[in-house]
């Protein structure tokens, strides 16, 4: 594995600069080497709800090429002109040049942030594995499947854990970094995303191997979201679930309040610092 600087990083103690003493922004990142686990959904709608609940939240785009992250905050910004609404929206930051373009696009979020989010690409990248090390809340969404599991662990046929995989590795490797540099750990959360309303055999054992792994390489695993088609639906308003009500939609459905109720669980799990939630 390349070894990475930690010049800028070794700042993060504790949630301190230790030059000044000043709060440093809480990095939140959301990972995972599978494509199309919900990563770019996950970050919009907790960057989102905590914009909402007052928070500063700024965010950046680190899978450079498809940008579904930018792209959502774009459509919002255009949704919100073209409707003259003012709806609490994460900034968006731009990443920088060279080597390393992420420190100096943290440096400037981090003057005016209490949260930022790193949604990373669904795959193996440099970017991603710095974003990784500078993680103080890592947030991995997983489809409950056996196949994304794959990259956390290597299941037995009798699905007895037979060791970690490639992104739980890299994972581990972040975390040594960290704690070599005085950095503080990684809370790591795996959430289980478009959970079906069946297969209840499938969901049961792919949540108790969580479970065994969770013990074993240490993460928790958090409410996730069910499979709902209103998550393919609001991207390109730049709509999240807490938006409907300003939007003008009178009576949410069942699904709608359902769907809520998954994201104000996941954002009290989450045990970030100094939120409560409100909405
Ligand atoms: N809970 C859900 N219910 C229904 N559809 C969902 C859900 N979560 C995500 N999706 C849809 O699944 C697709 C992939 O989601 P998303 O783009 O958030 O994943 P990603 O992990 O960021 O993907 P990539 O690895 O390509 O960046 C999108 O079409 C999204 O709208
Ligand atoms: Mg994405």
């Amino acid at each position: 594995m390349q070894r990475l600087s930690f010049g800028s990083h070794a700042r993060y103690v504790r949630g301190r600069d230790r030059k000044t003493g000043r709060q440093v922004a809480h990095i939140i990142v959301v990972g995972n080497e599978k494509g199309g686990s919900g990563k770019s959904t996950t970050t919009m709608h907790v960057a989102t709800a905590l914009a909402r609940l007052g928070h500063r939240v700024g965010g950046l785009d680190l899978d450079v090429r498809q940008r579904s992250f930018g792209r959502y905050i774009e459509n919002r910004t255009a949704f919100c002109t073209k409707e003259g609404l003012d709806l609490p929206t994460p900034f968006v930051g731009q990443l920088g040049e060279g080597t390393d373009p992420l420190t100096p696009a943290l440096e400037m979020l981090e003057r005016d942030c209490d949260f930022i989010l790193l949604d990373c690409p669904g795959s193996h990248t440099k970017l991603s594995q710095m974003a990784h090390t500078l993680a103080d809340t890592l947030v991995t969404p997983l489809n409950d499947s056996f196949v994304d599991f794959d990259l956390l662990a290597r299941l037995s046929p009798e699905q007895e854990i037979l060791g970690p995989s490639i992104y739980a590795e890299m994972v581990w490797n972040a975390r040594q970094m960290r704690s070599q540099a005085g950095a503080g750990p990684i809370d790591w959360l795996v959430l289980r995303n478009r959970l079906g309303t069946q297969q209840m055999h499938n969901k049961r054992r792919v949540g108790g191997a969580l479970e065994k792994l969770s013990r074993r390489i240490g993460f928790r695993v958090a409410p996730g979201f069910s499979e709902r088609v209103i998550f393919r639906e609001l991207f390109p308003r730049g709509l999240t679930l807490l938006d409907m009500k300003d939007v003008g939609v009178e009576s949410l459905s069942m699904s709608h309040i359902a769907a809520r109720q998954e994201l104000r669980d996941l954002i009290g799990e989450l045990r970030l610092p100094g939120v409560t939630v409100t909405f």
